[in-house]
């Protein structure tokens, strides 16, 4: 088996961080989503990985690079989708790579919990009766996803419909399918859907209308869809909810300073005067001081926090965050952001910000 992960895309939902970053490299306890993904699949038996980019492909094969970091067996594939054209575009342009082998295809901005050995396992035999598996979930709002309808005796897909105005069930479709190559006939004879995509779900339906066997996967545990700020935060509550706390070599804690519950201080970290509440993460070369860190928070690499409060938030690299009255909550913060009082008359909020930032300040 390969599989192949989706990377490409623009990732408008998560405007502005996206107009420089991949969205999948935004990261979750200090390590990016697409990681999680990765790490599923080599644990689940799979090695040869073909990764698809488009725009910011330079950030990923940076990021992911050969893939060794994942293990010694793994090779990595970059396919480069020039135009996001669609999950089924996708496909079609990784044949060459994938060839006639049975794969599993990830969307490297979704996360789930449970392992895959089993699932792949199943798929791979040679035994296996199905043509494709797709992974489902019930949701309360399928009208934002890709939406299936099980047979009767729920062993088969009969109907799959994307982002439907009237949703047909509560299964929605997770980001992690199964497919032999019968996959590339569907590819290859769909057309473009209303919204300029090759879509998945039409190459779904196509199998399931020529009568070859598509079964279900009642996924186990979370599944979270990281393309929104309140998804990225929830996906950061639950992975380090899980995590125990760690002190790297050449952290520093003055005698003011104290950790409760779980907390992870990367290498080098300092605290002065800070109080930092787990389950959170501090990445390398954090200063924090005269600071509070509340439960859920990621402060990733080379920040610096003063005389500040800040909970249940996600802080990128680089960033300086120093005496703003109240409390920082459910925030994500981009790299190198500056965030400090402003002096003198008149009072005012002097802000510079991307397109499509989104800012809430206290009301006085
Ligand atoms: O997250 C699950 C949903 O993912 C499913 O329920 C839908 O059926 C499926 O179509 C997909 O919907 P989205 O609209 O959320 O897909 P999105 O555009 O966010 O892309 C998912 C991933 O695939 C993301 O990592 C970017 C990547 N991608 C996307 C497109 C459109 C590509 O690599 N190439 C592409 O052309």
């Amino acid at each position: 088996m390969k599989a192949l992960v989706l990377s490409g895309g623009k990732g408008t939902r998560l405007h502005p961080l996206t107009y420089t970053n991949a969205k999948q490299l935004i990261p979750v306890a200090n390590k990016p989503v697409l990681f999680y993904a990765l790490e599923k699949i080599v644990a689940a038996g799979i090695y040869e990985i073909g990764i698809v980019v488009g725009d910011t492909r330079e950030e990923i094969i940076a990021a992911v690079g050969d893939g060794r970091q994942f293990g010694e067996q793994v090779s990595i594939s970059y396919i480069h989708q020039e135009q996001p054209l669609g999950l089924a575009h996708a496909v079609k342009l990784a044949q060459p790579f994938l060839q006639n082998d049975r794969f599993l295809m990830f969307l490297g901005d979704n996360f789930i919990e449970e392992p895959l050995g089993e699932l792949v396992a199943h798929f791979a035999a040679p035994d296996c009766l199905d043509h494709a598996k797709v992974c489902l979930t019930r949701v309360e709002a399928p009208q934002q996803f890709g939406v299936a309808l099980l047979s009767e005796e729920q062993e088969r897909l009969v109907r799959v419909v994307e982002k439907p105005r009237e949703p047909i069930s509560d299964l929605a479709i997770v980001g992690v399918y199964l497919f032999d190559a019968h996959i590339f006939e569907a590819v290859n004879a769909i057309h473009p859907s209303a919204r300029g995509e090759l879509e998945i779900t039409d190459a779904i339906q196509y199998l399931i209308d020529r009568g070859y066997r598509v079964s279900p996967h009642l996924l186990r545990g979370y599944w979270i869809d990281t393309g929104r700020m309140q998804d990225m935060l929830n996906a950061n509550r639950t992975v380090l909810s899980q995590m125990q706390g760690a002190l790297a070599p050449g952290v520093e804690i003055d005698e003011r300073s104290c950790l409760y519950g779980e907390v992870v201080l990367e290498e080098n970290v300092r605290l002065i005067n800070s109080v930092v509440r787990g389950p959170s993460i501090i990445g390398r070369n954090v200063v924090l001081e005269n600071t509070y860190i509340g439960p859920f928070t990621s402060i990733a690499h080379d920040t610096v926090v003063m005389n500040s409060e800040i909970e249940h938030s996600i802080i990128l690299e680089g960033c300086t965050i120093q005496a703003i009255g109240g409390r920082i909550e459910d925030s994500l913060i981009g790299r190198h952001t500056q965030i400090y009082p402003t002096q003198g008359r008149p009072g005012a909020h002097r802000l510079l910000l991307g397109d499509h930032s989104s800012i809430g300040l206290m009301s006085a």
